[in-house]
Parts: structure tokens; sequence; C-alpha cells
């Protein structure tokens, strides 16, 4: 799997949301609009139901696919479950581990979220992995210390050549859904850090060549000054993905936002 920072990285999350034929119709939309292919690199990540026809939609394309969620076992008596080995059959190169909502709403913690990047990993596929404060958290000032107990945690155990095939999203959980995005500023400080701590743990090497996004209502009109930040190399998108239109511009502005940085 070869991905770099050097081109901005743009994955758009399609949650609970679309049919299959709604999510390949969106896939066939994002191929007129003509998104700069070679300039950026771009996953789609729709539901399980729909990521085998989205994967035969996207053959000879450069888009790639994720899925959002997934077992650590490769098998077994886990109904509702799905495993890494079944993600790889339907051709998925990356899988969002950890996304707020399934910390929130799921149950899920940094042990979780360490076993399934472990198993990730395992089978050749790409953890994205999810951390963020809360709007509690941010306010009492505690943003560094959760982001930095969620990497700790979440990466436990992982030497650095593992740590060099796994994207970090920084997603604050206010800004999630809500049109509140962080600044710039905010979320560049968080991205230093995130940098910082990769550097100190795992080597200059790995923290230097990281892709680390940012998620939270990432939109058109923010993308640029967002991506133009020295250590934000793209955005993990919802809502605004769930449209051609706007994705396509979103995508558009972080070639603009990497043109100039
Ligand atoms: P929104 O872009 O809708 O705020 O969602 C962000 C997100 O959770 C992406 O994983």
């Amino acid at each position: 799997m070869n991905f770099t920072n050097e081109k901005p990285f743009i994955a758009g999350n399609w949650k609970m949301f679309k049919t299959v034929p709604e999510a390949v119709d969106m896939v066939k939309k994002l191929h007129e609009a003509s998104l700069g292919l070679e300039k950026a690199q771009f996953v789609v990540i729709p539901a399980y139901t729909a990521l085998s026809e989205v994967s035969r939609a996207l053959q000879g394309s450069p888009v790639q696919i994720g899925a959002q969620n997934m077992h650590w076992e490769d098998r077994g008596a886990f109904t509702g479950e799905v495993a890494a080995p079944m993600l790889k059959d339907v051709g998925c190169s990356f899988v969002v581990i950890g996304h707020s909502e399934r910390r929130q709403l799921f149950g899920e913690t940094n042990e979780t979220v360490n076993k399934k990047i472990r198993a990730a990993l395992t089978h050749g596929l790409v953890p994205i992995m999810c951390i963020g404060e809360s709007l509690e958290e941010k306010e009492g000032g505690n943003t560094i210390p959760k982001v930095q107990s969620q990497i700790t945690e979440g990466l436990e155990g992982l030497d650095a050549e593992q740590v060099r095939r796994i994207i970090i999203a920084y997603e604050p959980l206010w800004a999630i859904g809500t049109g509140l995005t962080a600044t710039p500023d905010q979320a560049q400080e968080v991205h230093r850090f995130i940098r910082s701590d990769l550097a100190e743990k795992h080597g200059n090497d790995v923290a230097s060549c990281a892709i680390i996004l940012y998620g939270g209502s990432v939109k058109p009109e923010n993308t640029r000054s967002l991506l133009r930040e020295k250590d934000i190399n793209g955005a993990l998108v919802g809502g605004a993905s769930l449209k051609a239109d706007s994705f396509a511009e979103i995508a558009r502005e972080a070639i603009k936002a990497y043109e100039e940085k």
C-alpha cells in the first residue's frame, strides 16, 4: 500500500447512509466531477452492504475503498460482526477504527481499538484511527491529555514499522455533525502535538511521513484554510461527502491548499 503526505488525502465516511444503487451512483458522479485524481488520494467509505458493488464500480480507478469498522478476530461466532479478511475480500484497502460514534454509542475502548488495529495491519488493511476530545474535555483544557492517551493506548505495543502503516484522524467530538469546525489554528495545534508525540515514541522518520487527517464539519468553505496548515494532511469528511458536488469541491480546495503550502 503506497500512500504519502505529499498529496492531500481525502476520505468520505458515508456512515449509515446510501443504499447500494445510491452508493454506486455517487461513485459514477465522482468520476464525472473530475476530482484531480493524480493530485490527491481519495477513499470512499460506504456501509458494509455497498462495499462489494462500490468496489466493482471503482475497478481501474485510483479512488480507493475502506470500511467503517471491523472485528479483531478473523472468524467466529460473533453475530453481526465483520472480519478483516472479509473486507479484503470485497476490495477494501482501508478501515476506520475507533470512530467517536463507535466509542460513544457502541462501547469501543482504546483496548478494542488496539486489537482492531493489530488485526487490520496483519491483513494488510490501513487503519484510520480516530481520536478526539469531547466539548467538556476541551473546555476543561484536557484536549492534549485526551488525545495523547488515545494514541498511547490505541498504538500500544506496535513498532515503528507498524505505526508507519497507520493513518490518524483527529476528529473533535464537538465538531462532528454540528457545523462547528475547529479553527485552522486549533486543529494545527493538536495535529502538531500528534506528530511530535509520534516522533517521540516512534521516531522522526515515522512522524514526518505520517498522514494526520482532520475531521468534523469539513466543508468546501473551510477545507482550504485547514489543509494549508503544516501538519494537516487531509480530511475525513462525513456529511459533505454524501453529495458528489460538495465532495468534489472539497477535493479541489484540498489540492489548492497543498499547492499553497
Ligand atoms: P461531519 O463531517 O458530518 O461532521 O462528520 C465527520 C466525521 O465523523 C467523519 O468521520
